[in-house]
């Protein structure tokens, strides 16, 4: 038996002591060895693959120049192929959350399959930072205080561009889109102020999402006595609109614009030429000359074989900014979620895209600058060229409440509003109930 005198026995009560005054928090973080688990639910197959691809490689980058090791711990990516179906987008993230068990989750690319995953990854509160998908009503009727966005919402880079279309383009314009919700909310967002400025909208067409043959459309515009069309496309869909735009002989006379996503980098070099002259909103393009930009394409290019880097890779890498600022302000402890969220919630930058920040309201970032670009040859090749922008495009987040609770008296012991009881941090407070308060966070 182990020979305990008075000052080592002394020294371990008090240690045990403080541990137990500390609480399980400090405890805990000890334990925590084990690498940090992100799961990605993106597609790595079918239209949108070429995005899943650029998200991921935003996030490697990032993650590679902090030697995939934050506050101690190891990053583990646990990437899950959704296949653009909702019900596969569905089952990954359950399995990510339950069987995996991932302390943070990203993704997904498709609206309708953020839908479907929002009241599980609400419901077992797991933090969720869409890296992708702008499903509107994420930012509004159906925010959580688990979900945040660093990509855009569907309204954001289309919302401008309806009144610059009416003033600089023309005021007769065909409109079109795939047929769900992102198509609906991104030419709804276009609408709100194309209208407004005097716009008259002579068509509009939702062909199903990943339509190879858009003739019957092209047709359509072509009848309609459209000056202007206005289109949401993006991947693969991106590609044959866009080619089969200019084979059909349109690009001449009825001029090509819409949401940036239709001539992003991704989809330019199979576009070629035919992109030439498209004009479109978006909050990011590779040509921006701030200085954290300038280091993101240079190394993007340098780990990527040349790529150059899209705003999908500009959301990879500020999700996993996000995620490393986060991690590096709990040391490494992953399993105080309300604290987590907390952190995330403050988290600003120097994105490529300019400063980067979440609106507190919604958990939506807000976009420094939405640009109008027109596709042009430049050094380099071809790529979208800043010709006008707007300031501070926020998403109004209606019907959204995630309110900052303001400090409750001490020892009320009641939640504030917006948090249920057991999740509050702050429902205890004060030096003189320590011990609460800690086992509480
Ligand atoms: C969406 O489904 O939300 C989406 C997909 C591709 C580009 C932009 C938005």
């Amino acid at each position: 038996m182990a020979h305990v005198t008075r000052r080592n026995f002394l020294g371990t009560a008090s240690l045990a002591a403080a541990g137990a005054a500390m609480g399980p928090w400090v405890r805990r973080a000890g334990a925590q060895a084990g690498p940090v688990k992100i799961g990605l639910v993106l597609p790595y197959s079918g239209v949108y693959a070429v995005l899943g691809e650029s998200i991921t490689q935003g996030m490697e980058l990032v993650f590679a120049r902090e030697n995939w090791t934050v506050g101690g711990r190891k990053i583990e990516m646990i990437k899950e192929d959704d296949e653009m179906q909702p019900p596969v987008g569905i089952r990954k993230t359950e399995k990510l959350i339950d069987s995996d068990k991932v302390d943070i989750l990203t993704g997904p690319v498709h609206s309708g399959i953020l839908m479907g995953m929002r009241d599980k990854v609400h419901n077992s509160k797991t933090i969720l930072i869409v890296s992708n998908a702008g499903a509107d009503a994420i930012s509004r009727e159906r925010c959580s205080k688990w979900i945040f966005r660093t990509s855009f919402s569907n309204w954001q880079p289309n919302q401008p561009m309806g009144e610059w279309v009416a003033k600089h383009v023309s005021k007769d314009v065909f409109i079109a889109a795939p047929n769900y919700q992102a198509g609906k909310d991104q030419l709804g967002a276009f609408k709100e102020t194309f209208v407004p400025a005097g716009g008259k909208l002579v068509g509009e067409d939702y062909p199903k999402l990943g339509e190879t043959d858009y003739a019957p459309y092209l047709t359509k515009i072509r009848q309609s006595g459209a000056k202007a069309v206005y289109a949401f496309f993006s991947g693969s869909d991106a590609v044959n609109f866009v080619k089969q735009y200019d084979q059909f002989g349109l690009k001449q006379s009825i001029k090509l614009t819409g949401a940036g996503f239709l001539t992003e980098p991704d989809v330019l070099p199979a576009q070629g030429k035919s992109a030439l002259g498209v004009i479109t909103g978006h909050f990011y393009t590779p040509l921006l000359d701030n200085p954290t930009n300038q280091r993101f394409v240079k190394e993007f290019q340098a780990k990527f074989g040349g790529k150059m880097p899209d705003g999908f890779a500009c959301q990879g890498y500020d999700t996993a900014e996000v995620i490393v600022r986060a991690l590096k302000a709990v040391n490494g402890n992953t399993q105080d979620k309300p604290k987590l969220v907390e952190v995330i919630e403050k988290s600003e930058f120097d994105s490529p895209r300019g400063r980067f920040r979440f609106d507190p309201k919604t958990h939506n970032v807000i976009q420094p600058f939405i640009y109008i670009r027109e596709v042009r040859e430049v050094a380099g090749g071809i790529n979208n060229v800043p010709i006008d922008r707007v300031a501070n495009v926020t998403d109004p987040g209606t019907g959204c409440t995630l309110p900052r609770p303001p400090p409750l008296p001490l020892w009320t012991g009641a939640a504030r509003p917006g948090w249920s009881r057991g999740d509050d941090p702050q429902r205890f407070r004060g030096s003189a109930c320590r011990v609460i308060c800690l086992r509480r966070r």
